[in-house]
């Protein structure tokens, strides 16, 4: 069998990254993410200036630089996870133009408790592993559970840029949701469970797509 190709949807701190890891070990598939693509090259200089500029703002970075990005990972990977992208109608359409999905699934979580995930998830500098101070706590404070990284709080993380997050998500990805669920491609997934009760229902969702 061909490896599953699966697209992510949901709000900033709906969990994509935690669950794109499962997702990764449980199938074997690629992650493919335009957020940790575009912050291990905040400064690369693009005709429309650097990507950190728009991500420290909470704002897009322009539709040329992230479906460079997607095209490229998606050339060179057999299954994958797409994590962060399509973010507006342009970019899905786009997609559609690059490869065919197995399975949209759209992890939904209520605006209040995305505030509170995002601005206590601590990351490791070294892995990127994501952690919560009160949801996904490491064994030692500020030490990554998985290879000894220092935790950092992300630059996006503050509560300021993460309402423009979410006011950005409101008015550009939501098209991107209804555009899926028009087609009859959306599966909804209940977002506010336990990190492991939310893998359940995806794991389930993925297996009944294969
Ligand atoms: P990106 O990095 O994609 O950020 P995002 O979409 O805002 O999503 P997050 O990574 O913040 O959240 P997540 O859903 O991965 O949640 P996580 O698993 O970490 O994008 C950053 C920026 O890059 C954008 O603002 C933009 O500037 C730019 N960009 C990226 N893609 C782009 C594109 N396509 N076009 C244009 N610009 C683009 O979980 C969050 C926290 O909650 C963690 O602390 C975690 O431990 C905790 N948690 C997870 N699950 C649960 C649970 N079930 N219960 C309790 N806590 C949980
Ligand atoms: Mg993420
Ligand atoms: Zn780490």
């Amino acid at each position: 069998m061909s490896q599953p190709h699966i697209l992510l949807l949901g709000a900033p701190g709906a969990g994509k990254g935690t669950q794109s890891s499962r997702i990764v070990e449980a199938f074997d598939v690629e992650h493919v993410t335009t957020g940790d693509a575009l912050r291990a090259n905040k400064d690369m200089e693009t005709e429309y200036g650097t990507p950190r500029s728009f991500m420290e703002a909470g704002e897009l970075v322009p539709d040329p630089v992230v479906n460079a990005i997607v095209e490229e990972a998606l050339t060179s990977a057999d299954g994958f996870v797409l994590d962060g992208y399509p973010r507006n109608l342009e970019q899905a359409e786009e997609l559609d133009g690059m490869t065919d999905l197995d399975l949209v699934a759209y992890l939904n979580v209520a605006e209040e408790e995305l505030v509170e995930r995002l601005t206590g998830r601590r990351v490791c500098s070294e892995c990127g592993t994501n952690f919560h101070i009160k949801f996904n706590q490491p064994a030692v404070q500020g030490v990554c559970d998985e290879c000894g990284g220092d935790l950092i709080q992300r630059d996006d993380d503050t509560e300021e840029t993460v309402r423009e997050r979410l006011r950005v998500f409101r008015e550009n990805t939501e098209p991107v949701i209804e555009f899926y669920r028009e087609r009859g491609q959306l599966v909804e997934i209940d977002g506010e469970g336990t990190p492991d009760e939310v893998w359940g229902k995806l794991k389930t969702a993925i297996e009944a797509a294969q």
